[in-house]
């Protein structure tokens, strides 16, 4: 997730600019540029480093008369945060700042490099500069529509030409809005962006394209038909805006989990192949001759590894053992293992510490991380990133579903390179896959039977959560979340091992979340605790004709693969835990005691 932002108008533009990039901070923060239109020619400032540094150049430098530009604040996906990465690319007088991931840019970028055009950067989105410098003849929105109609993948553009004095912006799954002031146009990733300026938005619509000239906006949709602009009036206030009108990030990142899964798996599924498509820097004799994987990560991190000790056998056939990072150290590490570290951050000391391990074991090391560049992906031999954008809250929530879909690519490329999986059953699978943004989207709506369920049980004081097979680690997740944002003893169990000595603290009223959705076996661990007295809520599959007569009270998830019901339970979870902190006055977003990024052993 990056922002960008452009501006045309009788002000000057840098100041607009810069200021606008910092209210989209929050998309991301590894680098930052701008390019502005001064006498025929565009300048262009970008570095890696924070926005308000690139400001002081900026200032230093001063750029008199600049009225038009556009500007970008980076969070990587492709290629490491460097001065060369950041945006905006440009290619002769065309300078672009692009958000989303383009897909097939290995391709465009081989053709283009044939044509005879010099890449700069290790990005995706620096194509886009040459394809549309390539089409350019005078007409910049026709060049923008030719580049966008080769281009597959997500995209937000703004693009700008030394000759022309107007800034066209299209897109396609990646948000893009247009500000409307007087003599002045705005464009931003989001609105919060554009509040000081403007209350006056257009939304642009996905194939959408707009050119915007002297305080004028045109708007033509992806048939190339004007379109009539429909503005809306924002009444949010500015505080609340940053957030995206959310009272906290914690509730703002659960629902941009539909987008931050459909990040990580764009451009990664082969449907027709049945096959993803990761570079693990294994050959397949590499992965044939694999004999186990080891997994080490803390807390949240960890249960997203849980997970894929029950997924990876199933799919690739190789057996799994995952240690929290800290008692790594007092593990061995056999040869043919390849050994796997999960952190959002990249940056925690235990798990940085334990992947050491693997060079002077002589065995092959793989980074699941959100972070391109982090210090993790510097110890590991490869690393597959997350792409969910910065997160604020301290609590992990879409950092760990999108982890969680990491890791099921990660089992389904394994499964295929190993040949224990069939082309079709990787198909069904990833059809499957596919649906997963949407599915989420149906469990956020379930939002308001959740909050009155949090409010319920608030003041009882203590939580259980249970389940089995793929929904214990979500078991324990659930659990980890309640404890640390709303500050409430929780136990997360296997539903099984309950009666090997928990049973004994389930007492009348005691709330027990059942996880629901993965086999039956239960709703045997559900009638031992409701005969105890516990009232339970369980997180059942739609039309479950059993759940309604044994549990106290059923959240319905939409029907999936019980690997897939995994995150679905989880954003249950997630709100649940959310509306009880929130019914008690936590401090959501900065939890006690509690920080981002554990960089101490
Ligand atoms: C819980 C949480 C922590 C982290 C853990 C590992 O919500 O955020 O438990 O999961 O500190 O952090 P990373 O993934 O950055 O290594």
């Amino acid at each position: 997730m990056c922002g960008i932002v452009a501006y045309v108008g009788d002000e000057k533009a840098g100041p607009i600019l810069f200021d606008t990039l910092k209210r989209l901070e929050y998309r991301g923060y590894d680098s930052a540029g701008v390019a502005v239109r001064c006498d025929d020619q565009i300048e262009v400032l970008k570095a890696a480093g924070r926005i308000s540094d690139l400001e002081k150049s900026y200032l230093e430098r001063g750029s008199p008369g600049d009225r038009m530009g556009i500007g970008h604040t980076r969070w990587a996906t492709h290629g490491r945060p460097s001065d060369e990465n950041a945006h905006p690319h440009t290619s002769g007088g065309i300078a672009v700042v692009h958000n989303g991931i383009i897909e097939n840019y290995l391709a465009l970028r081989e053709r283009l490099t044939d044509l005879g055009f010099a890449f700069q950067s290790e990005t995706d989105s620096e194509v886009l500069a040459h394809l549309i410098n390539y089409y350019y003849q005078g007409d910049l929105a026709r060049a923008v529509a030719k580049a966008a109609s080769e281009v597959e993948g997500s995209y937000a553009i703004a693009v700008m030409s030394a000759d022309s004095p107007s800034i066209v912006c299209a897109r396609k799954d990646s948000p893009l809005v247009i500000g409307l002031g007087e003599g002045s146009c705005y464009v931003a990733s989001d609105i919060p962006a554009l509040l000081p300026y403007t209350r006056d938005v257009v939304r642009l619509k996905d194939g959408d394209f707009a050119v915007l000239e002297g305080g004028k906006v045109h708007v033509q949709d992806i048939s190339g038909a004007p379109r009539e602009l429909e503005s809306e009036r924002i009444e949010w206030d500015v505080n609340a805006a940053e957030r995206g009108g959310y009272p906290h990030f914690m509730l703002k990142e659960i629902h941009e989990q539909p987008r931050a899964i459909q990040e990580t798996i764009t451009g990664r599924i082969s449907e027709v192949e049945g096959d993803v498509r990761l570079d693990l820097g294994m050959t397949s004799w590499d992965m044939q001759t694999l004999q186990r994987v080891s997994i080490v990560a803390c807390g949240t991190s960890y249960h997203a590894g849980l997970v894929a000790r029950y997924f990876f056998p199933r799919a690739a056939g190789l057996p799994v053992d995952v240690e929290v990072a800290s008692e790594f150290q007092y593990m061995q590490l056999r040869p043919g293992t390849l050994l796997v570290g999960i952190s959002q951050s990249g940056e925690t000391a235990d798990t940085l510490v334990s992947l050491k391990k693997a060079r002077t074991c002589g065995v092959r090391s793989l980074a699941v991380t959100n972070m391109v560049g982090s210090t993790i992906t510097d110890i590991v031999d490869t690393s597959i990133y997350t792409r969910c954008g910065p997160e604020i809250g301290v609590a992990a929530t879409k950092t760990f579903t999108s982890q969680l879909a990491a890791l099921l690519l990660l089992g389904i490329r394994l499964g295929r390179g190993r040949n224990h999986l069939l082309a079709d059953q990787g198909r069904k699978m990833l059809a499957e896959f596919s649906r997963l943004p949407g599915l989420v989207q149906s469990v956020l709506e379930k939002r308001d039977q959740i909050r009155e369920i949090a409010k319920t049980f608030a003041h009882q004081g203590s939580y259980f959560f249970i389940g089995r097979d793929f929904l214990y680690p979500i078991a324990l997740e659930g659990a980890l979340k309640m404890k640390e944002i709303a500050y409430i003893p929780a136990e997360g169990y296997a539903g099984g091992e309950l009666k090997h000595g928990p049973l004994a603290l389930i007492k009348d009223g005691t709330p027990v979340v059942a996880l629901a959705t993965c086999g039956r076996k239960i709703q045997s661990n559900i009638k031992e605790v409701r005969a105890r007295g516990a009232e339970v809520i369980a997180l059942a599959t739609e039309g479950d004709p059993d759940m309604a007569k044994i549990a106290s009270m059923v959240v319905e998830l939409p029907a999936t693969r019980p690997v897939f019901s995994t995150v679905l339970c989880t954003v249950a979870l997630q709100l649940l835990a959310y509306y009880t902190a929130d019914e008690l006055g936590c401090e959501i977003d900065k939890p006690r005691n509690l920080a981002k990024s554990v960089t101490v052993e």
